[in-house]
C-alpha cells in the first residue's frame, strides 16, 4: 500500500466557518447497537471516517444489511445476521470493536468477539465490561492469548452493577447488554460523557427504557423486544475541540457550526483562561461556537478528567497549542497511562515538554518550526496537525491513517479555514 501523509504548510491563520460532523464516538457505539433491533434502523449524521467503514464491513461479515442511503444516513437491518462470531482482522484492529459483544449477547444470548492484542490485561483492560455482563448473568470467558472474549447466556437479568472505574466503554457495552435483559438494572458510577447519552437516546428510540444517562446512575428496564428507528448522531464533541484549539493556535478566527456548546464548556473555559475570546452563539439553525485568538497564548494547568472535565481526548491537541505559550504550562493526564507519545514529536518541532509519571511540563517557546513527525495514535495525530498548523515552515504528518479514523475531511476543512494541508502519497 502506498504511503500517505499530510504536508502543512504552517503559520496561516484559520478564519472563517467550518461544520462539525457526527461524533465518532457514538457512532461507533450506535452501529453496533442496531442489531438489538429486530428492524431496520435508519442512522444519520454519520462522520465519514474509516472507523465507520469498519465497523460497517464488520457488520456485513456476520450477515447484516449495511447500507449508505445517503450521504452520511446509513440503513441497517440485522434480520439476515448469519453468525454472532466477530473474529477477523477488521474486528481485532478496532478497540470499539467491544460494542458488539454487549449487543449481540443481549440479542441473540451470544457473542464471540476478537479484541485488540492487550485489551483484556493490557493498560486498557476490559475487566468493567466483564463484571457487568456477568452480573447479567452471562458467562463470560476470555482467551487471553488469541485475544478472543466469549459470552453467553440463556438469558439475562436484570441486577444492581456498580463500576470500580468511570469508564465510558463499559458504561455503554453493559448498558447495550442489559436493555433486552429480565427486570430492572442500575449501573451506578458511570460515565456521563455525551455519547453516553447519545446512546441512551437511540436505545430508547428502539423502544428500550433507559433513564438516567448523563447523571452517576443509569436505570434500564428490559424489554423483549426492540424496533427500528431513525436516529440522528450528535455532533463531535473532540472533533469540535480540535477545530476550537486549532483555531487558537494559528491566533485565529474561527465559527464551528453544528456544536453543542455545553458539550464543549471545559475546552472553553481552558482556551478562555489562555487567552481566546470563545463566544457561544445560536444562528437561528445551528449552535455555534467563535473563537478568537489575537495573541501567544497564556500558559494554563489542564487536568484531564471524566465529563464534565477537560476530555483526555484532546489533552493532546491542547498540549501543542500550549507548546507556544508565554509561559509554563503543567498537563495531569489523569484517564490513561502513556498518552504522552505525541511529546516526542513535538519535541522534534522544538518543544520544551518534560514527562514525569502522569504530568508533563510545557515551558512555552515564541513558535514551533516545521518538520517530520509520526502520528502514534488518532488524538496523537490531531496534535500534530494542531503543531504543524501554528508552526514555521513545512510538517510533514505521517502515519496519518490514525488520523483518518476519527477525523471528516480534515484536510479540506482545514484548508476551507485558510490552512495549506496537502494529502501527500508515494
Ligand atoms: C472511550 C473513548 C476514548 C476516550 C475514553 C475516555 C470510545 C470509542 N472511545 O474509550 O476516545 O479517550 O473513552 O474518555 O468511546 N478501564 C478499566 N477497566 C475497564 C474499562 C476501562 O480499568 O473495563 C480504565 C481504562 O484503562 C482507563 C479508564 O478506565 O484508564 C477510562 O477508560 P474508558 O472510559 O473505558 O475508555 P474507552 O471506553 O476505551
Amino acid at each position: 500500500m502506498q504511503k500517505q501523509w499530510y504536508e502543512i504548510k504552517g503559520g496561516k491563520r484559520l478564519e472563517g466557518t467550518v461544520t462539525i460532523s457526527g461524533a465518532k464516538n457514538a457512532a461507533v457505539a450506535i452501529i453496533p447497537a442496531a442489531v438489538l433491533a429486530g428492524e431496520t434502523c435508519i442512522l444519520e449524521n454519520l462522520p465519514h471516517i474509516q472507523d465507520v467503514q469498519s465497523l460497517k464491513e464488520i457488520l456485513e461479515e456476520l450477515g447484516v444489511s449495511v447500507e449508505y442511503t445517503d450521504g452520511d444516513c446509513m440503513q441497517i437491518d440485522s434480520r439476515t445476521l448469519r453468525t454472532t462470531k466477530a473474529l477477523s482482522e477488521a474486528v481485532s484492529s478496532m478497540r470499539a470493536s467491544y460494542y458488539l459483544l454487549g449487543a449481540l449477547l443481549a440479542r441473540y444470548g451470544e457473542a464471540e468477539v476478537a479484541l485488540p492484542g492487550g485489551c483484556v490485561i493490557g493498560a486498557r483492560p476490559i475487566d468493567q465490561h466483564i463484571k457487568g455482563m456477568r452480573a447479567l448473568g452471562a458467562t463470560v470467558e476470555c482467551d487471553v492469548e488469541q485475544n478472543i472474549v466469549r459470552a453467553y447466556a440463556d438469558k439475562l437479568v436484570g441486577a444492581e452493577i456498580y463500576f470500580d472505574v468511570v469508564s465510558v466503554g463499559a458504561t455503554i457495552n453493559v448498558m447495550l447488554a442489559a436493555c433486552m435483559a429480565e427486570g430492572v438494572t442500575v449501573l451506578s458510577n458511570v460515565a456521563k460523557e455525551p455519547h453516553v447519552v447519545d446512546v441512551a437516546n437511540f436505545l430508547n428510540m428502539m423502544g428500550a427504557t433507559v433513564k438516567g444517562a448523563g447523571t452517576d446512575v443509569i436505570r434500564i428496564t428490559g424489554r423483549p423486544k426492540l424496533h427500528g428507528c431513525g436516529y440522528a448522531i450528535i455532533p463531535d464533541q473532540i472533533e469540535t475541540g480540535t477545530f476550537m484549539i486549532a483555531a487558537a493556535a494559528t491566533m485565529g478566527d474561527v465559527v464551528i457550526k453544528n456544536v453543542i456548546p455545553t458539550h464543549m464548556e471545559a475546552v472553553s473555559a481552558k482556551l478562555m483562561e489562555s487567552g481566546a475570546r470563545v463566544i457561544e452563539g445560536d444562528d437561528g439553525r445551528d449552535f455555534y461556537i467563535r473563537v478568537v485568538m489575537n495573541d501567544r497564548p497564556r500558559a494554563i494547568n489542564v487536568k484531564t478528567l471524566p465529563y464534565p472535565g477537560f476530555p483526555t481526548d484532546l489533552q493532546q491537541p491542547i498540549m501543542a497549542y500550549l507548546c507556544a505559550s508565554n509561559g509554563i504550562s503543567t498537563i495531569n493526564e489523569t484517564i490513561f497511562e502513556n498518552r504522552f507519545n505525541h511529546v516526542r514529536e513535538l519535541r522534534r518541532m522544538g518543544a520544551s515538554i518534560s514527562v514525569k509519571d502522569s504530568y508533563a511540563k510545557v515551558k512555552g517557546i515564541p513558535s514551533l518550526r516545521g518538520a517530520d513527525i509520526n502520528a502514534s495514535d488518532l488524538r496523537a495525530g490531531a496534535s500534530l496537525m494542531v503543531a504543524g498548523l501554528a508552526a514555521r515552515g513545512t510538517t510533514n504528518v505521517h502515519n496519518i491513517e490514525f488520523i483518518d479514523r476519527g477525523y471528516e475531511y480534515i484536510d479540506a476543512k482545514l484548508n476551507a479555514l485558510g490552512a495549506e494541508v496537502t494529502r501527500k502519497e508515494k
